[in-house]
């Protein structure tokens, strides 16, 4: 046995440590016991009380955390490190990779056959993807929306996840309302002035067709769903589906992520690492497509659209320039 076993050992068990890190972490927002625990300390016994859990167990979740410096466990009250506190701002990003692609990873040998696309979370997925768009596609959305002629719109939100992106929008639009539709949708809207259907985007636009001439200006707002309509029916239907919207007045804001995943610029950057790479790699095994700018922009031009205005994401939260924005006009 070489020398130094131990030292290569515990170098190799890394990122199984990881693997279970993000776990414990996602699960810690999710079960609620976070908010619990940033709201002020508390002992295991009341933390089980007010959360319905087996204490004895909730006990060595509580020391495994300790272990792992996310939370103080003295054996009675728990408390959050400064460095957990820290973490609270990134749940999205656990609730999207590990709440809504957990399932999928564990179906990597089987998809990797090729027969059929792995499962994943729908909700998790969108609620992750919402809340990670509060930082970035939100802000985006609403530089590109500055753009139109009238600030009374009606926003129909195709895939809208747990219908926070249309939400916020509403909120800049204090004389519109929104439609939020997705396959998962919430239970309750998120805001007065949003209804939320449960429909495939692909059949609601084709019952919305024959109201598109008569209704209010509408911007349709498709944030990461090309990639999801894409990989679940293909390029040719993505096109008919941007022709029902291609009618005069209507606008498409349309967010996409360039697929560069040989480009070391992207994949040298931390980002590119930390999210781009599993990224990536998720779309690839469920069924959704990602696609270069350069598909998209050319798909847009088919389907008898034009760009009035692009945008990216703010430097600060992401600057490989990964995600853009584009405002649709019929030409
Ligand atoms: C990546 S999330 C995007 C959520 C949100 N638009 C955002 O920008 O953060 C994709 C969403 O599309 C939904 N979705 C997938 N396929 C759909 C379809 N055919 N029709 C409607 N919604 C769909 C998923 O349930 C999920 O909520």
């Amino acid at each position: 046995m070489e020398k130094n076993f131990e030292a290569v050992l515990i170098e190799k068990l890394e990122p199984i440590r990881g693997f279970f890190l993000a776990q414990a972490i996602f699960h810690f927002f999710s079960s609620g016991l976070f908010d619990s625990l940033a709201e002020k300390p508390k002992s295991v016994g009341t933390l089980a009380a007010e959360h319905r859990l087996n204490s004895d167990r909730l006990t060595a979740f509580m020391q495994y955390l300790g272990n792992e410096n996310i939370v103080v466990f003295d054996g009675s009250i728990v408390q959050l490190t400064s460095s957990a506190r820290e973490f609270g701002q990134y749940r999205p990003w656990y609730e999207l990779l590990v709440g809504g692609y957990a399932e999928t990873l564990l179906q990597i040998s089987d998809t990797l056959c090729g027969a059929g696309f792995a499962s994943r979370c729908d909700r998790l997925v969108g609620q992750g993807s919402c809340g990670i768009s509060e930082y970035d596609a939100i802000p985006l959305v609403q530089n590109l929306l500055t753009r139109l002629p009238s600030a009374a719109l009606e926003i129909i939100d195709l895939g809208c996840g747990d219908g926070r992106f249309a939400a916020r929008i509403l909120d800049g639009l204090p004389d519109s309302n929104g439609i939020g539709v997705d396959v998962s949708p919430p239970e309750t809207s998120p805001h007065e002035r949003l209804k939320i259907e449960q429909a495939s985007a692909l059949d609601y636009v084709q019952r919305l067709a024959p109201r598109l001439q008569s209704e209010p200006p509408s911007v349709v707002v498709v944030a990461f769903v090309l990639q999801e309509l894409l990989g679940q029916a293909g390029r040719p239907t993505v096109v008919e589906f941007l022709r029902t919207l291609r009618v005069k007045g209507r606008f498409v804001a349309v967010v996409e992520v360039d697929y560069r995943p040989t480009d070391p610029r992207v994949m040298r950057h931390g980002l590119g690492r930390a999210y781009y790479n599993p990224y990536y790699l998720l779309h690839n095994l469920t069924a959704q497509r990602l696609a270069p700018i350069d598909f998209w922009e050319a798909l847009f031009l088919e389907a008898g659209f034009r760009p009035i205005a692009s945008g990216e994401v703010s430097f600060e939260i992401d600057s490989t320039g990964l995600e853009f924005g584009r405002l649709l006009s019929p030409y």
